[in-house]
């Protein structure tokens, strides 16, 4: 950039999200409020009545014969590959031979309405001709059977093994913890339209257009460029329409090139929780070897996540977890060992924090262990394992911390927590009350920013300016709630010196920017941010040339400021508005619109070792959590919470605390009240809905909510300083499941170590207590 800017009024401004008002009034437009094109019919699908099976025959015939239904589709109707998997090709659209989970779709009715195609679908137990086979429905019993997705993946540094023997001391264990929905508010959607000469329109709910647009394009055996994807905005998406989006996509697409009519899907949210993946629950064994100080010397962990039926996207989950089990923390010798277990369940995904807040949860607990048995404060064990700001900072997988600021994060949090003192109150108030108990806990977060898969850390983008100065923004991300196309807004408004009003975002779409990476491991603002200031800043240069002819001064110091554009100091010289200078430009012929591309610099990863430098940057943050436990019942509440989060210097702080709030309570959700039940038997998902499957309410958001944003420019060349803030967040709510567990060791008794299993529902801390023998 040669061009200066004047300090902003639009970066790091708490601006309003760009759709708020829309949401607020109920205009913001979802697939499904598109305006159905004419002939347009409704899909719906039937469902495996097993959790594993063969599949001979679907009775076809007698669907066809109930109301309203057009046609049924099998997998004998894909006209290419029947397969959605986004990385390996083991993904059926429809089910083919063998069933693999309870829920699996295996037919296609298309129908007049909604309803009817609904009604011939749950005909499915009757129509579809299938023989029980043996199924593996939990990831220890895989485990023993050895069914693996993908092979076993190894991260290790130093000798872990001699490290334990030498170690004065010694604990070992094993733990686990559920999966999670992701509830996304809007269900999964896709509306497709055929288009003239064999293309494919799809308005698809999906944080992944490209990808929709390539697995359709296979699924139909067509090139990527006959089909195009859109989405304006998701009704949430929290990594399960990352993959996920794409059976909806493909079987619309199928059945509307089938039929040359427009075909919508649209799940029902029980059919949502049966068909769709979720966040991964994992199992734990466990070993530490750790010094009378609580100073970690070696520890050695076995990972088994729950996979269900295929890979999707259960590798990179996994690199993740094993890349975040270190958390905050300098491991000397570790051994961890992931394994990746294929079960007859839904097939497991992204899910807020891909894997990493399963990795650094199983640390977390490790450390409260260790620090029980040792009788000394969780908080300190914690800040004794600390990464070091100058030795002692290297991760498992080689990476260097050297943007450490947990120290000063969390001394400030400490303090403005008044944990100390509160510490103590809580240690007598249970000494005296002998049915309810206070827990108290502080967590930090260290969460690494970038795609571990190297070459997804890039992104593009699209500026227009028109001849009358507005600006038109389209960049490769999607917008889920999280406020990415505000802050791109602000990027472009600031880098081209106009008011926010003056820039509109517009929908993703595949004909406006090509092979796009998901909006995902929280980059979206960090890829597309720098891709859109790059096109903004190419218009820019140019006007700035003509300014600077037009003003008798130097293109150099020309500024950008509040719809003016003037030579030197604005305000000072002499100055016009950015919209005749736009004017201006048209008619000189010069070009007022420009693409934009960023790559993340410094990134290098070797999948086979573990080893590299996966990570931009790192994010930090930190919570303290109190919580009440009637030790009789096991109910339990949030007092209070405290978070202290870097968003590096914010963007938009209104959007990040948003953020903030939101993951901690996402996190808090995950860790207590979201429990995930499979029939023992049968393998069917019992939990399938919000009656028996509870994310928290507004009511559960503790009664004392202190959220603040730690202010500190990112050391490296992010997106004006800032740092992503999507996912991090969620990792704080590790505290509310400590502090659970230390109200819980409040019922026992000195040094006792609860054994609370997550989500610590209220059975569960019920459990634990019992266990105490108390
Ligand atoms: N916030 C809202 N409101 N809705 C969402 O679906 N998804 C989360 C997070 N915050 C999500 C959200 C997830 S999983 C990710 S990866 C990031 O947003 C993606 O957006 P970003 O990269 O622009 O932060
Ligand atoms: Mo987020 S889990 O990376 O979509």
């Amino acid at each position: 950039m040669s061009t200066s800017t004047s300090t902003s009024t639009v970066i790091g401004a708490s601006c309003p999200h760009e759709s708020a008002t829309l949401h607020v009034r109920g205009e913001a437009t979802y697939v499904d409020d598109i305006a159905e094109a004419q002939g347009t019919l409704h899909a719906a699908l039937g469902l495996s009545p097993l959790a594993h099976g063969t599949l001979s025959g679907i009775d076809t015939a007698l669907l066809l014969r109930q109301p309203g239904v057009v046609a049924v589709f099998t997998a004998a109707d894909i006209p290419g590959e029947n397969n959605c998997g986004p990385l390996l090709h083991d993904d059926p659209i429809l089910a083919a031979e063998d069933l693999r989970y309870l829920g699996q779709p295996v037919f296609a009715v298309i129908a007049t309405s909604r309803e009817l195609a609904r009604r011939a679908a749950a005909m499915a137990k009757t129509v579809i001709r299938c023989a029980p086979l043996p199924a593996l429905l939990t990831a220890s019993q895989a485990h023993a059977a050895g069914a693996y997705v993908v092979p076993p993946m190894h991260l290790s540094r130093g000798d872990a093994a001699t490290a334990l023997q030498n170690a004065p001391l010694r604990l070992e264990g094993e733990w686990s913890l559920g999966g999670q929905e992701q509830f996304y508010l809007e269900g999964q959607i896709s509306y497709a339209l055929p288009q003239e000469q064999q293309g494919m329109l799809l308005h698809c709910s999906t944080q992944h257009p490209s990808e929709m647009q390539q697995l359709v394009a296979h699924a139909l055996g067509w090139q990527a460029h006959q089909v195009q994807v859109q989405c304006r905005r998701m009704g949430g998406g929290f990594g399960g329409k990352e993959s996920q989006s794409a059976l909806f996509a493909c079987v619309a697409a199928i059945a509307a090139q089938r039929l040359r009519r427009p075909i919508k899907l649209r799940l029902d949210r029980d059919d949502d929780f049966m068909i769709t993946g979720r966040r991964h629950g994992f199992e734990y064994r466990w070993q530490v070897g750790f010094d009378p100080h609580g100073h970690i010397l070696a520890a050695e962990v076995d990972l088994i996540a729950n996979c269900g039926h295929s890979a999707d996207l259960s590798a990179p989950v996994m690199t993740r977890a094993l890349c975040h089990f270190d958390n905050a923390y300098w491991l000397p010798h570790l051994a961890l060992h992931g394994y990746c277990a294929r079960t007859h369940t839904q097939s497991n995904t992204a899910f807020r924090g891909f894997g990493g807040p399963q990795g650094a949860l199983a640390i977390e607990m490790i450390l409260d262990s260790v620090a029980r048995r040792l009788g000394l404060d969780p908080v300190l064990v914690r800040q004794r394992n600390f990464y070091g700001e100058q030795e002692r900072c290297t991760t498992p997988y080689g990476q260097t911390v050297d943007d450490n600021i947990l120290r000063p994060l969390t001394d400030q949090l400490l303090r403005s927590s008044d944990y100390g003192a509160r510490r103590l109150e809580i240690d007598q108030f249970n000494a005296r009350s002998p049915v309810l108990k206070r827990g108290l806990a502080m967590t930090p977060v260290k969460f690494g920013i970038s795609f571990n898969v190297v070459h997804l850390n890039q992104a593009g983008a699209l500026v227009h300016v028109y001849a009358d100065g507005s600006v038109l923004v389209n960049h490769g991300g999607t917008e889920m709630g999280q406020g990415l196309n505000t802050k791109i807004a602000q990027v472009v408004a600031h880098e081209l010196g106009v008011p926010l009003a003056q820039v509109r975002c517009s929908a993703t779409d595949t004909q406006k920017i090509a092979n796009t990476s998901a909006t995902a491991a929280s980059t979206g603002s960090d890829l597309n941010g720098k891709a859109a200031q790059n096109a903004a800043s190419q218009i820019r240069q140019r006007l700035a040339t003509l300014a600077a002819e037009l003003l008798n001064g130097e293109a150099a110091a020309v500024q950008f400021h509040d719809g003016q554009v003037g030579c030197g100091e604005l305000g000072g010289g002499q100055s016009l508005s950015f919209k005749s200078l736009v004017a201006q430009a048209y008619l000189q012929r010069i070009q007022l619109w420009s693409d934009g591309f960023y790559t993340t610099p410094g990134l290098h990863w070797d999948r086979n070792t573990l080893q590299g430098h996966p990570f931009y940057y790192f994010a930090y943050g930190a919570a303290v959590v109190e919580v009440m436990v009637d030790s009789l019942t096991g109910e339990n509440r949030l007092l209070r919470a405290d978070l202290l989060h870097d968003a590096g210097r914010s963007l938009n702080p209104a959007l990040d605390i948003g953020q903030v709030e939101g993951g901690f309570v996402q996190g808090v959700g995950w860790l207590t009240t979201e429990e995930l039940v499979w029939h023992p038997a049968t393998g069917a998902l019992s939990t399938h809905a919000p009656s028996t499957y509870k994310i928290p309410t507004a009511n559960d958001s503790p009664a004392d909510f202190r959220v603040a944003l730690f202010d500190h420019p990112n050391p490296v060349d992010s997106i004006h300083r800032s740092k992503a803030v999507g996912e991090p967040p969620l990792l704080l709510g590790f505290a509310a499941l400590l502090a659970l567990k230390d109200a819980v060791a409040a019922c026992g008794p000195a040094a006792c170590d609860p054994h609370l299993l997550a989500p610590a529902t209220a059975e569960r801390v019920l459990m634990a207590i019992d266990q105490l023998g108390a």
